[in-house]
């Protein structure tokens, strides 16, 4: 089907023509979240809009939306602006596709999502940090979940803690907070601008990329060529270098730096964290009954894998708080051909939308999507269409990181559970779209005894 025949053939409900791509473009940037919910209320399956000269469509359907993201046959998708990250990472898994993104997924990151070591390192450093807050005094929590989370990444990666470098952490939030406006039009090019934001980054770029050199040569010239591969239980860092130098390995160092980088820019628990507490101080019945599975099952011990089992009221919340407020709001792959979703075709070079927010608020399939209710997850509870939910993605790009982010999950937030609970200490944080679902102002909170 020719390219002119893109748009879905019904008639927008709302009547809103959205084919002006600078006023679309503006009024996306200026709240992703509300254009995002704009597009969902149109009602259309496949719902198309312009990005500045960028033809797009956002999937709405579950059953499309299983279509666009995995099938028999691999969609012609590819992966589009994101190829903007490659400033700050200059290679790696988010930049690659094809045999060689499956050959890094399995050989680079897969190994080191099973070794016990960084679930060990999160409940010890989560212990810690809860008994370091103080009772009554506020928090930015989205901030200081993300220190603390990059801390226990950090230190699995390292060995090395990273509160004893600040200089460290600062330019990690700056790359991140760059991957967001690197996938943007005009991203790339705003990375060589001379902005002061553009400058810094390129900066904390420069220097970060320079630790890591070090670190990979410290660990060459301490392990030494044996050529045997990675030995599990070591930091994550000298398991890659271990790969990067075994026999027959391909891996580059230029990987091995990517890997290690992107990492801090994937890793999106703090915001699962950060709305989940937000959300449980709004529901105390809820809160109430977590607090009696913690006492229950784990009283003041710390936390173990083996205990997930036990703790379903948990995981539950873990869940319903991802429905409500995805940590991951949206993202978009590059047609490489014309591709079918029912009635629509989506021509090639157009983008493909999908958002876990859109669809996670979606009525057509979350009844009351605004309200928290963890009992929407219990066994027996009427299901929605697969792929009405979607926090990890699916398909060949979605989250390989997922089995170990819930055990992280889990255990980080019942240890935050144990110690505290927490109220709010400031106004109620509005949700805003950067590389995560990021509260606007932050989200103020403080610790206080549990009941
Ligand atoms: C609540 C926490 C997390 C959420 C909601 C989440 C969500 C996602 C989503 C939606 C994607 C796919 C985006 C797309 O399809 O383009 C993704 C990719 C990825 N995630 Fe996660 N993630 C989380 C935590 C983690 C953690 C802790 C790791 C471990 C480092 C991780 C590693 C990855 C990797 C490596 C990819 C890249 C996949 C690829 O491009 O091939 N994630 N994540």
């Amino acid at each position: 089907m020719p390219a002119d025949a893109a748009a879905s053939k019904s008639a927008p409900p709302s009547g809103r023509s959205r084919d002006n791509g600078v006023i679309e473009l503006v009024r996306f940037l200026s709240n992703p979240l509300t254009y995002l919910d704009a597009l969902r209320e149109d009602g259309r399956d496949v719902v198309p809009f312009k990005l500045g000269n960028l033809p797009a469509h956002l999937v709405t359907k579950p059953e499309y939306l299983k279509l666009a993201m995995f099938n028999e046959d691999w969609p012609p998708i590819s992966r589009g602006r994101l190829m903007g990250l490659s400033k700050w990472y200059t290679e790696g898994l988010f930049l690659s596709y094809g045999p060689e993104h499956h050959r890094q997924r399995d050989d680079l990151w897969k190994p080191l999502f099973n070794d016990p070591l960084i679930t060990d390192i999160a409940v010890e450093r989560t212990r810690k940090k809860a008994d370091s807050w103080v009772e009554g005094r506020p928090i930015e929590l989205y901030k200081e979940l993300r220190s603390h989370c990059w801390a226990i990444d950090w230190q699995a990666l390292t060995g090395t803690d990273l509160d004893a470098a600040p200089d460290i952490l600062e330019a990690l939030g700056l790359g991140v907070e760059a991957l967001a406006w690197l996938v943007l039009p005009f991203g790339p090019a705003r990375w060589n601008w001379p902005l002061p934001q553009s400058k810094k980054t390129r900066e904390a770029k420069r220097k970060l990329d320079s630790v890591i050199a070090l670190m990979i040569a410290e660990r060459r010239s301490r392990i030494g060529a044996d050529g045997s591969g990675p030995v599990p239980g070591e930091d994550f860092l000298t398991q890659l270098v271990r790969l990067a130098d075994a026999d027959g390995s391909i891996t580059s160092d230029e990987q091995v730096r990517a890997t290690f980088k992107m990492w801090f820019g994937a890793d999106q628990l703090h915001a699962l964290f950060t709305w989940t507490l937000w959300l449980l101080s709004q529901n105390p019945e809820v809160e109430t009954r977590w607090h009696a599975e913690l006492d229950s099952v784990l009283g003041d011990r710390p936390v173990t894998v083996d205990d997930m089992r036990s703790l379903p009221y948990t995981i539950k919340i873990l869940h319903e708080s991802m429905r409500v407020y995805p940590p991951v709001w949206g993202f978009f792959r590059m047609m490489t051909e014309d591709y079918r979703l029912g009635d629509t075709v989506i021509p090639k070079g157009h983008l493909m939308g999908m958002s876990p927010w859109a669809t996670h608020r979606d009525p057509r399939y979350w009844p009351d999507p605004e309200r928290f209710d963890p009992e929407r997850w219990s066994e027996g509870a009427e299901r929605p269409p697969e792929l009405s939910y979607f926090p990890f993605s699916a398909g060949p790009y979605e989250c390989h990181g997922r089995g170990l982010a819930m055990k992280e999950a889990v255990l980080i937030l019942a240890t935050l559970g144990q110690r505290w609970a927490y109220r709010p200490a400031g106004p109620e944080p509005k949700p805003s779209a950067t590389w995560a679902t990021e509260p606007k102002k932050g989200a103020l909170m403080k610790p206080v005894p549990r009941v």
